[in-house]
C-alpha cells in the first residue's frame, strides 16, 4: 500500500518535472509580453505583433529603443522596461519560435 502510493507519487513528480522542463524554454520576464504577442510570441490579436521567428538582434533593439524613447507606441513604450536586463534572453528565445 504504502509502496504503491510512493510509486504514484515519483511517477506525479517525473511528470510534474517534465512539463515543467517544456515550459522552462519560456524565458520568465516574457510572461507579461504574452498577454498581447501570444504564448509563443504568435500573436492571435491584430493590432499586437507577433514576435516568433524575428532576429534576435532586431527584437534587442527594438526594446531597447522603446525603453529609451528612440521609438514611441503609447502601450509597448510602457511595456519595454519589463524586459530590463532581459532583453538578448527573450529574443534569443522568440528567434527560435
Ligand atoms: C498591452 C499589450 C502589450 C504588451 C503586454 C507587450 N507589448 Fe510589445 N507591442 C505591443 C504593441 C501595440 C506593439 C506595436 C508598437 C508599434 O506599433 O510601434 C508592440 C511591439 C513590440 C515589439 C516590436 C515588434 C516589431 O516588429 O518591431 C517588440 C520587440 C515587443 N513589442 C516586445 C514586447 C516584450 C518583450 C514585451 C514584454 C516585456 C511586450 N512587448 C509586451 C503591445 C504589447
Amino acid at each position: 500500500m504504502f509502496s504503491t502510493t510512493k510509486k504514484v507519487l515519483v511517477v506525479t513528480a517525473a511528470v510534474m518535472s517534465m512539463s515543467s522542463m517544456v515550459q522552462a524554454g519560456v524565458p520568465a520576464a516574457y510572461t507579461p509580453c504574452s498577454a498581447c504577442h501570444g504564448a509563443t510570441g504568435k500573436s492571435a490579436i491584430p493590432i499586437y505583433p507577433s514576435l516568433a521567428g524575428q532576429q534576435a538582434a532586431y527584437i534587442v533593439k527594438q526594446l531597447k529603443d522603446f525603453q529609451s524613447g528612440a521609438r514611441k507606441d503609447p502601450t509597448m513604450s510602457a511595456m519595454a522596461g519589463l524586459a530590463k536586463g532581459h532583453e538578448q534572453e527573450i529574443a534569443d528565445w522568440l528567434a527560435t519560435q
